[in-house]
């Protein structure tokens, strides 16, 4: 039996850990707490700890999991900036999951910008009180409108796929093109020039920091929609509410914000907000924002489950080598995958 300590376990999590760890022997010791210095003593008598991405998995944590005897951390998530992976070498393996689900992704931002162009959160308001008027919801056809996806990786192909099934003009901007594609690529200038939506699907590193700031909205054509299903750095928030207020942005559609990581996955209703930012935008009719939930889908939490359990199952049996490791050694994780042959240390 592997025992794992399971911080910020939410309800959704459960049953789908449960299922895949008795499967497997691993039994999960859920903790509704975060793990950082104060909450590290938790994860006793356990053989690993499984994470998710407001963990502080900082060096002086690794290092006290290290001396309780802990050998794996298991992120059940794709990202990794909240874990020291360098503190981690040689002492404790880290591990995440890559992949879960682009559809879940893919899927809620076409949700999000149906809702916004069709006004779905208004009617669904309104006829809640018997207001059957259709004053103010006019929305406009997707059809025949042109959208630039930003990141055309797993998520923005399927967001293009589902973009083409509603008659939409594809244009998309990426670092690096896939070759034979059949994607339209331009640059990033063009994009802004001529998108009527733009939706970002890149991930959140140096160069993409606040891609969208006042000089890229100055660019864009009035009314264009905003959605960004991917990180929230990736925009300016200021320069967008700037961008709404100035009527240049027509709407916005947000699953991500730049300082969510103590404002969402959390309910804060009854607690005054202190993110002055946020509640403007929150304010504004024609934002949307939904709280970091696009990849909740069933299937997305049964991939997660399944991959880390056989994450954890690959370091503490079979040969010790998991597909899924993170190291900070080699400086690149998909060449290090390739040539590896043996455990990182
Ligand atoms: P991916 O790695 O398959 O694709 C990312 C694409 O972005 C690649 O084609 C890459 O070449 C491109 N790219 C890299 N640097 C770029 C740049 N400077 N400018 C333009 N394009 C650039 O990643 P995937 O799986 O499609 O995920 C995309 C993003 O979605 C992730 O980075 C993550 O931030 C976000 N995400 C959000 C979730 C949510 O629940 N809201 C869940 C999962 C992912």
């Amino acid at each position: 039996m592997i025992k794992v300590a399971f911080y910020d376990a939410k309800p959704y999590d459960r049953s789908s850990f449960e299922h895949y760890g008795k499967l497997h022997d691993v039994q999960f010791r859920f903790l509704e707490i975060k793990l950082s210095e104060d909450t590290v003593e938790l994860a006793r008598d356990c053989d690993a700890v499984c994470v998710f991405v407001n963990d502080n998995v900082n060096a002086k944590v690794i290092d006290r999991l290290y001396e309780m005897g802990i050998k794996l951390i298991a992120l059940r998530s794709a990202g990794y900036n909240n874990v020291d992976v360098r503190a981690a070498f040689g002492k404790i393996h880290v591990v995440h999951v890559p992949a879960y689900s682009p559809y879940a992704v893919a899927e809620h931002a076409m949700a999000l910008l149906l809702t916004s162009v069709r006004r779905i959160h208004k009617a669904y308001n309104r006829t809640r009180e018997f207001n059957f008027s259709l004053s103010g919801l006019t929305g406009f056809d997707l059809h025949g409108k042109t959208v630039g996806v930003i990141g055309t990786g797993r998520i923005g192909r399927i967001f293009i796929d589902i973009c083409r099934g509603f008659g939409m003009n594809v244009i998309a901007y990426d670092a690096y093109p896939a070759p034979d594609s059949g994607i339209e690529y331009v640059t990033l200038e063009e994009l802004f020039h001529r998108s009527d939506i733009i939706s970002l699907h890149c991930p959140l590193n140096d160069s993409t920091r606040h891609m969208i700031d006042r000089k890229a909205i100055d660019s864009m054509k009035k009314g264009v929609i905003i959605v960004n299903t991917s990180r929230g750095a990736l925009i300016n928030a200021e320069a967008l509410l700037d961008g709404i207020r100035a009527r240049k942005v027509g709407a916005a559609c947000l699953d991500v914000y730049e300082e969510e990581a103590d404002i969402f996955f959390e309910d804060r209703s009854g607690h005054i907000l202190n993110d002055e930012l946020l509640s403007r935008l929150i304010s504004m009719p024609n934002v949307i924002v939904t709280s970091h939930q696009a990849f909740l889908t069933e299937e997305a939490l049964n991939n997660i489950a399944e991959t880390t359990v056989n994450n954890i199952l690959s370091c503490f049996e079979k040969d010790g080598l998991c597909d899924n490791e993170l190291c900070y050694r080699c400086g690149n994780i998909e060449r290090c995958r390739k040539e590896r042959k043996e455990r990182c240390f």
